[in-house]
């Protein structure tokens, strides 16, 4: 035995017996060249590895696998590394988010299956992030998460381009008539030069930073960029460290507290972080019995100022955050207002960990004296037309559109949007209220990013850039508009939304928290009682069993048989 502990590891119920099974479990794994001494008792470390080519944003991890191996050998443990499914954001439909409780399903089963004593989660894309942390804190073992890192900055024709957002807004430049197509196609490669994931703070971006700022990441994980060599000194270091916290057990729900969940809720609101991180966090909230609610987002991030200059809230990219000092440096400005003894996977506290962050570049990273803008995070908004809430991201809207009244103009799903939205005759102005149906977890299904519907060229050609939004999709992080998501319940839920008809009127204020629909309770009545649920839109598979249990965006969205921590006893024999 070496495992430095008073009990026995779990896998010493694989590889420490002396019998026939024993045999079984180690014999095979011998065929890959294994030497009888990692066999010894030693923790066994799982890296689990969501490498595809399918995933671009991920499409490195071979060599970051490698680096944590290093790490854990160094310190005496056996690194084994597993694959599980990957969500490569931009090529998998009908949309990532669909399957993101799926691969949960994947890493929890494969963690708890195998002889695995700690894993280290590696993760990039949007949905992978969130899916391994679910996944492993549903088995609560000893975790740690090593980020993919960001792209480089993009150029193009001497400006900095981002991923997703100038996508959304060269895009529309075309459609406006103010960029070529040849000039839109050239973007492409300029934009996605390197390893790593989408360097705007987007998804992958925030999410690497909840990872930091909960705690389950070491510090500077969020930013290193993909191709930086200090990305791979990180993945060593967390594989000689995950040796050490499965020697010192410690396991994910001591690292995901209550406070670590609002020091993430901080963060995101500090550095203009993406509407999906409320999804995600609920859910995995959810997974380790942490009670959170939609209002906690509201509660302690709405006041909080915007403090990173990043796009889509602001202009610099990931490269800049790193360069200027990071997740730690933001959590150093935000002061009283973290908790500093959140433990931490290094061992140490967030406090410990950031005391002395410096700040390299005050244009990047600002001060609470003076942000970017005041009270920019993350928005719950009420009222009958979203009863169980709604979300905006005021950092990423036109402020005098957070206060609005408007007449909707209802698409019923995504193809009535597409067929309709450049129809010269579709009743549209800059103070009308875009309204999309049946885009929620049931209603697409999955809950696609399609919140941020692009304006009707007719609008672009008049130079107007945002019009009030709302439907029940979600938005990607790395797109801006005085966009409503998340609006609950949803359309084919039988939600309000599913009631709104072409020029009722909206209103939006965002200050008093209200979105409302103005037509009276008799005729929302009349129209209740004509509503149909619409045909089911799948009879089988997992698809089926999704649309059968998906909970609602103010939960996660989570599979309501997947909440909660089910640990990682050891499973009967197989032989
Ligand atoms: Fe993978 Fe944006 S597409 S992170």
């Amino acid at each position: 035995m070496n495992n430095g502990k008073k009990t026995p590891l779990r896998s010493t119920h694989w590889f420490g017996l002396q019998d026939r099974d024993g045999f079984i479990h180690r014999s095979w794994m011998k065929n890959q060249g294994f030497p009888s001494n990692l066999f010894d008792g030693r923790p066994v470390i799982g890296i689990c590895n969501t490498w595809s080519e399918l995933t671009p944003c991920n499409a490195h991890f071979r060599m970051i696998a490698d680096r944590v191996k290093r790490g854990v050998y160094e310190a005496g443990g056996f690194p084994l590394e597993f694959p599980v499914m990957s969500l490569g954001e931009t090529n998998i439909r009908p949309t990532a988010m669909l399957f993101r409780n799926l691969v949960s399903m994947d890493v929890e089963e494969s963690i708890r299956g195998n002889p695995i004593d700690g894993v280290v989660l590696l993760c990039g894309c949007d949905k992978t992030t969130p899916s391994l942390m679910m996944g492993a804190a549903s088995c609560d073992l000893p975790a740690l998460v090593v980020s993919g890192g960001a792209m480089l900055n993009g150029h193009f024709h001497g400006v900095t381009i981002g991923s997703g957002t100038s996508v959304w807004s060269m895009s529309e430049d075309v459609r406006a008539g103010k960029m070529s197509c040849a000039d839109f196609m050239d973007a492409e490669s300029c934009m996605s030069r390197s390893a790593g994931h989408c360097m705007t703070m987007g998804t992958a971006s925030t999410m690497a930073c909840m990872v930091e700022a909960l705690g389950m990441g070491m510090p500077q994980n969020a930013t290193i960029p993909a191709v930086d060599s200090r990305r791979y000194v990180l993945a060593q270091e967390a594989g000689r460290r995950i040796v050490e916290m499965v020697r010192d057990d410690v396991k994910m729900s001591q690292i995901l507290t209550r406070k670590a969940f609002e020091n993430a809720i901080r963060v995101n609101a500090a550095i203009g972080g993406s509407t999906n991180a409320v999804l995600h966090l609920l859910a995995l909230a959810g997974r380790v019995g942490v009670k959170l609610e939609l209002d906690d987002f509201d509660r302690l991030g709405h006041a909080l100022p915007l403090l990173v200059n990043l796009m889509p809230s602001g202009k610099f990219l990931m490269e800049d955050f790193y360069y200027a000092g990071g997740v730690p440096a933001v959590v150093r400005a935000l002061g009283e207002l973290i908790d500093r003894d959140a433990l931490t996977v290094n061992g140490k506290t967030m406090g410990e960990n950031t005391a002395d962050a410096p700040c390299w570049n005050a244009e990047v990273i600002h001060g609470r004296d003076n942000p970017i803008r005041e009270r920019a995070g993350i928005a719950v908004l009420r009222g009958n037309l979203a009863p169980g809430g709604a979300l905006v991201k005021p950092s990423a809207a036109t402020p005098r559109l957070l206060k609005h009244r408007g007449r909707a103009v209802v698409f019923t799903d995504i193809e009535d949007f597409k067929k309709r939205v450049d129809d010269p005759a579709l009743e549209v102005d800059e103070n009308s209220v875009m309204v999309l149906q049946g885009a929620g977890p049931k209603g697409y299904p999955g809950m696609p990013e399609v919140g941020n519907m692009p304006l009707p060229k007719k609008l672009l050609q008049r130079g107007i850039t945002d019009v009030v939004r709302v439907s029940d999709a979600r938005m990607s992080g790395t797109a801006y508009g005085t966009v409503v998501l998340h609006v609950t319940p949803e359309s084919a839920a039988g939600g309000p939304l599913a009631l709104v008809r072409d020029g009722d009127e909206i209103e939006l204020d965002v200050e008093a928290r209200k979105l409302e629909l103005c037509v009276a309770a008799e005729e929302l009545g009349r129209r209740r009682a004509e509503w149909k649920a619409p045909p089911p839109l799948a009879s089988g598979g997992y698809q089926k069993l999704y649309i059968d249990h998906v909970l609602q965006a103010d939960r996660g969205a989570d599979l309501d048989f997947l909440v909660g921590a089910r640990g990682a006893g050891i499973p009967r024999e197989s032989h």
